[in-house]
């Protein structure tokens, strides 16, 4: 069939529908819904059997619906409406939420049900619920809806609130005054429940010292207090502020617009706060072996279980600065230095990497300068991996990566995948050509031809089509907590059966040698570095204003070229 898909951006979900559409032979295409107008000139240019809108935040014409049948995906369970059932879902607290696919009619929310999801509700935030129970059970829903209208006659439900299965209800935008944190009166768990249901956007706007900053991020701290409101701590570019019964993390910045001012965009606290303000507030660190059995904030935790060692990393929006690079490659020598065979890099949810950060590159005084230092801090990292010989390293990719952050990824053994990860393997969108080693990991994955094709195509990738093309490993069809748990199983069954390790061990350090005879490491970062570097201080490169784009969220104003399909 030829679908069409409509979004209001190209984010994670809409790319893991259009991977999953694409694995199961459909042809798909993707406009941007950018207006009426432009909409209906790219329907009438891809003449689609279905439309189908996965994240859509404005209303269809009516005269593609009344023309087309378009199925648009909620974010809520049945009779579930308005712009922000996720922020609803978790801040009163629901135990169970879903996802319906309805048929586009006059009225917003209110269309005939296709098919309709349910899932047990998780403590985190809205954006990583978003990303991983919203989309497991939205690609379900549109699976079924799909399905449906391929074989032909099926009768959708109407939406009707007499009936018990509906249990939604139609609810108001949430705004900046249900958000409001009252620090002198809101417990933490009441803390976090706010600053979860408005994580990753738009954030919780307060007043800290005087300066009103929208808050991201919200994380339990188990030890340090103070009078409430105030800042009692930093960690890693964090503040830790005491509640009235506790104190919570809060990693991101960001502060509010000035009328007619520049756009502003989320940054390590620390690095949009007055440094005088935070003069006497200790810098409170944790190791990541405490981290891991502590209940707190930190991006970097340490185990062992069953003779393998893990390193879980986690970083907000998957973005990796000089420091977190620097601190991460801290983390992985420690975790070097330890009596296991077998590594295991990633986090337990979400984001695995997606490369440089690029909203600190954009804060920078020199953004050049400081692209150079970030891609020198991820490559670092990378290189560690790469010449790791006395053990065998693996990613686990519980959730997306993208760009650089798929080359860390690769600088491992081998490469293990939940079903649902889509991997962004090139860096063309941003106006780079990559290092982190690319050009040595890449092709001898996929060969050459094939990481052309991923690097000039700029598409997104299912795990399942990176498993056929060898770009990953092994992949498995479960929901994060049971891919962790697959994961520790295999790992440790590679890392009881002592003798055949050790064959792969000494295979892994020959095969090492051997490449670096052919081809020294070094030069391949120094090729890719040189093409960087021109990328990052040359003039006329597009990558200063692609990254200006993305970090102020400028909208494309036509769908690009590489999704029409
Ligand atoms: N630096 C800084 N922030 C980043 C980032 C990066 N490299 N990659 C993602 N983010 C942020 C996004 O801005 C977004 O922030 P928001 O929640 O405030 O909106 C958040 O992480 C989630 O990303 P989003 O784009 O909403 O997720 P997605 O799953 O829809 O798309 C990507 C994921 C990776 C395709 C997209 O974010 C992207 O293209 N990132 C840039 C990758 C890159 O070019 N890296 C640099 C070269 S190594």
């Amino acid at each position: 069939m030829r679908i069409l898909l409509v979004a209001s951006a190209f984010n994670s979900l809409s790319q893991r529908i259009h991977t999953e559409l694409r694995q199961r032979g459909h042809q798909v295409g993707v406009e941007l819904a950018l207006g009426d107008e432009s909409l209906r000139v790219g329907v009438a240019r891809f003449r689609p059997d279905l439309i189908l809108a996965p994240m859509l935040t404005t209303a269809v014409p009516e005269d593609i619906w009344s023309q087309y049948l378009v199925l648009i995906v909620h974010p809520g369970p049945k009779g579930d409406r308005g712009p922000s059932s996720l922020d609803w879902a978790i801040s009163t607290g629901a135990e169970e939420w879903g996802v319906t696919v309805l048929q586009a009619v006059a009225e917003m929310d209110a269309g005939p049900i296709w098919a309709s999801e349910a899932f047990p509700m998780r403590l985190c935030g809205k954006s990583e619920l978003y990303r991983t129970d919203v989309s497991d059970a939205a690609v379900r829903a549109v699976m079924t809806a799909v399905h449906y209208f391929e074989k032909g006659g099926f009768e959708p439900e109407p939406l009707d609130y007499s009936n018990p299965e509906v249990m939604g209800q139609e609810r108001p935008y949430h705004s900046q005054a249900i958000r409001r944190i009252d620090w002198s009166s809101d417990t933490s768990a009441t803390v976090l429940r706010k600053l979860r249901a408005a994580d990753s956007q738009p954030g919780v706007l307060d007043e800290l010292y005087g300066r009103e900053y929208f808050l991201h991020g919200g994380h339990q701290e188990d030890q340090l207090r103070g009078d409430p409101g105030t800042v009692v701590a930093t960690r890693d570019g964090a503040i830790c502020r005491a509640t009235v019964d506790g104190a919570v993390w809060l990693p991101q910045l960001r502060p509010r617009r000035i009328p007619g001012g520049p756009a502003t965009f989320k940054q390590p606290a620390t690095a949009v706060m007055d440094r005088e303000l935070l003069v006497d507030v200790p810098e409170v660190s944790v190791t990541p072996a405490e981290a891991a059995i502590r209940e707190t904030w930190s991006e970097l935790r340490y185990y062992e279980y069953d003779s393998v060692g893990y390193l879980e990393f986690s970083y907000a929006g998957g973005a990796m600065s000089t420091d977190q690079c620097r601190r991460l490659l801290d983390a992985y020598r420690q975790a070097c230095a330890r009596p296991v065979t077998v590594l295991v890099l990633g986090p337990a949810r979400d984001f695995f990497s997606n490369g440089i950060h690029l909203n600190v590159i954009e804060a920078a005084p020199d953004p050049a300068e400081e692209s150079w230092r970030n891609i020198n801090a991820i490559d670092d990292v990378a290189e560690a991996i790469l010449t790791t010989t006395d053990k065998l390293v693996i990613s686990a990719l519980s959730g997306n990566a993208a760009a650089g952050g798929v080359m860390l990824a690769l600088a491992a053994d081998e490469i293990w995948c939940r079903e649902s990860v889509v991997l962004n393997p090139h860096y063309r969108l941003m106006g780079l050509c990559g290092s982190e080693y690319w050009t040595y990991t890449l092709p001898r994955r996929v060969g050459t031809e094939q990481a052309d094709r991923l690097m000039s195509e700029a598409r997104p990738v299912g795990a399942r089509d990176a498993e056929s093309l060898g770009l990953v490993d092994r992949v498995v069809g479960e929901g994060a907590a049971e891919f962790r748990a697959w994961v520790r199983k295999e790992a440790a069954a590679l890392a009881a059966d002592g003798s055949a390790l050790a064959e792969r061990l000494l295979d892994k350090k020959r095969r090492r040698a051997l490449d670096e005879a052919a081809k020294p490491l070094a030069a391949y970062r120094s090729e890719e570095l040189g093409r960087m570097r021109q990328h990052f201080y040359g003039s006329g490169e597009l990558y200063h204003r692609l990254r200006h784009e993305f970090v102020t969220n400028v909208r494309p104003t036509a769908t690009p070229a590489h999704l029409l399909g």
